[in-house]
Formats: C-alpha cells, structure tokens, sequence
C-alpha cells in the first residue's frame, strides 16, 4: 500500500526513516494531473532506488498567469491511485504555507525578495515569456529538496530549461543526482503533458506540427549542419510552411545557455519550441547532441546519503 501523506512534515518523517534504513530514495516532483510522461520517470526511479517518492503540489510561485493556475488539472485522488498501480513508496502533498510555514507574508504570499536564483539556464525563451516562472520553480524544487533529501531526482526533458535550473541548484555538491528522463511522446508524436488534457481532439491531433519541425531540424543535423542560424531557420520554416505560428522556435547551445542565439557552429545543441494550441501553450524540444552524459544507474551508493 502507497503511503499517502498530506504534510510535507510528514513526507520529511517518513524520507529520514528510509535513510536511516540505508535506502536509497528517488524523488519525482510533479504538479500532479499525472499521465504517462510522469510514470515513466517513477518507473526508470523504482529501478534506480530502494523506495521511490513522488510530490504533487501545483505551486502558485510559478504561474504568472493565474487563470492558468486557476485552470490546471487537479486529481489528488487519481494521481494516488496510479502511483499505487505502479508500485511507488510514497506520494506527498501540502500547501504554501505548509511548505514554507516560516517564509510568507501577513497577507499569506510569498515575499518575492526570498525567491531562489534559477541560475543562468532560465535567461530568454521560457525565461523572457514567463515573468518568475523560473525563481517560482527554484524555490519550490529546493524545498522539496530539502524535504525528501533524494539520493536522485528524476525531471522530464520536455521541460527543457527547467531541467537547467535542477541541475544550477546542486552544482555544489552531487546529491541529489539530476536525472533527466527522455520525452514521452504520445503516437502522433505530440510531447506528453497535464495540459494536453485541455486541447480538443482536433487541437491534439493539429499539434504534431511542434515534433515535426524539430524532426526536421534533427534531420538536418544528422545530415551534418551545424550552423545556429541554418538550424534555427529550418526550425521555424518548418513551423510557418505549416500554417502554425509559434512563440519561440530556436536553436541553443545546452552546455553553455545564452538569452540569444548563438553564433556559427555548435558542437553541443538542442531545439526549442513553444507555441500556442488553442487554449494552452505546448512546448517541446529535440537535443541534437548532448552535452550531459547520464551517469551509469548504481553510480550513487547508499553511503553517499548523510
Ligand atoms: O515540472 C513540474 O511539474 C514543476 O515545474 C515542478 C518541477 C514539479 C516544480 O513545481
């Protein structure tokens, strides 16, 4: 049986006696309405650790908008009971001031002067669409850090510069270990998401367009172009021959992330694309090469947990 807490006081509970037993713990953060995409970063974590542990807070810091906070999918009940069906340890939640009992203000917010540095990896792009998007997601991943203290934790490369920022908040140190997972594609190729849920059966299927032109691009990388501008053209080409407009179709450097585009060959990219299908916005990369080698799975022992 899943154990169910509701307090993240009890989730940090529970986390210390499975350290205390010599277990290693993998984490997966998630703001919940659960799909497929997140089970498959649970199941690669129940093969990497003794007990696996999964939050699910839809965190108000990183919504800029609040209609879209109002409007994201919401199924505690569910959720649990997937976790259950695919044998996790562990599933927690809370409120804001559960999680930071000592950090809000008189009127319950959260004074943005105690906002967390998302480091370099949140400049432009998502950074520039979403004010505080990234310092919102900071802030929250390093408490729940801070609660579960995971041996690994596990993050969806569809995220892609959220998955900079896990990686920015350990660079001090290796625990926990940032795993990114592969994107999970539903058959058409659409990048799995809790706001797919959103789109109508014409919207879903007229959303490929996305995984297309990063197909192209990809395509054109393994033909041997290396030129930024060359990718970031057939990217965004691919998009507009579509018919489909985009918010941003671009072409970075992973190892060395910069607001604008870089200039002349890259050994190490990736391409990014966000865009708006009727009522949401989809985003979905493709790495052309990767900079991040994922360490060998066993490469963090129990002895690594104080
Ligand atoms: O990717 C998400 O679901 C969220 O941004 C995360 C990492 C759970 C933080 O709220």
């Amino acid at each position: 049986m899943i154990e169910r807490l509701e307090a993240p006081a009890d989730a940090r509970a529970w986390c210390a006696q499975q350290r205390a037993a010599g277990k290693t713990i993998g984490f997966v953060p998630t703001m919940g309405a659960l799909h497929a995409g997140h089970l498959s970063l649970v199941q690669q974590a129940l093969q990497e650790n003794d007990v696996v542990c999964v939050s699910v807070f839809v965190n108000p810091l990183q919504f800029d908008e609040s209609a879209d906070l109002i409007a994201y999918p919401r199924d505690w009940d569910g959720d649990v009971a997937l976790l259950q069906a695919c044998g996790c340890q562990m599933v927690f939640t809370g409120t804001l001031a559960q999680f930071f009992p000592d950090e809000l203000d008189g009127q319950g917010k959260f004074p943005a002067s105690a906002l967390k540095d998302p480091g370099p990896g949140a400049l432009g792009l998502e950074g520039s669409t979403r004010d505080g998007h990234f310092e919102g997601v900071a802030t929250i991943v390093e408490r729940l850090f801070e609660v579960v203290q995971p041996t690994r934790a596990y993050f969806g490369q569809k995220d892609f510069q959220q998955t900079l920022v896990a990686r920015y908040l350990v660079r001090a140190g290796d625990t926990p270990r940032v795993v990114i997972c592969p994107i999970s594609r539903e058959e058409s190729g659409l990048a799995r998401s809790s706001r797919n849920e959103r789109l109508s059966a014409e919207e879903r299927a007229g959303a490929v367009f996305l995984s297309q032109a990063l197909a192209r691009c990809a395509q054109a990388w393994q033909a041997g172009e290396r030129r930024a501008a060359q990718l970031e053209a057939i990217l965004q080409s691919s998009i507009l021959n579509s018919g489909r407009a985009f918010d941003y179709a671009a072409v970075r450097n992973p190892a060395a992330w910069s607001v604008e585009m870089p200039e002349g060959e890259l050994a190490e990219a990736v391409a990014v694309v966000a865009a708006r299908v009727g009522p949401v916005r989809l985003l979905d990369n493709h790495l052309l090469a990767d900079p991040f080698p994922q360490p060998p799975v066993g490469a963090c022992s129990q002895a690594k947990q104080s």
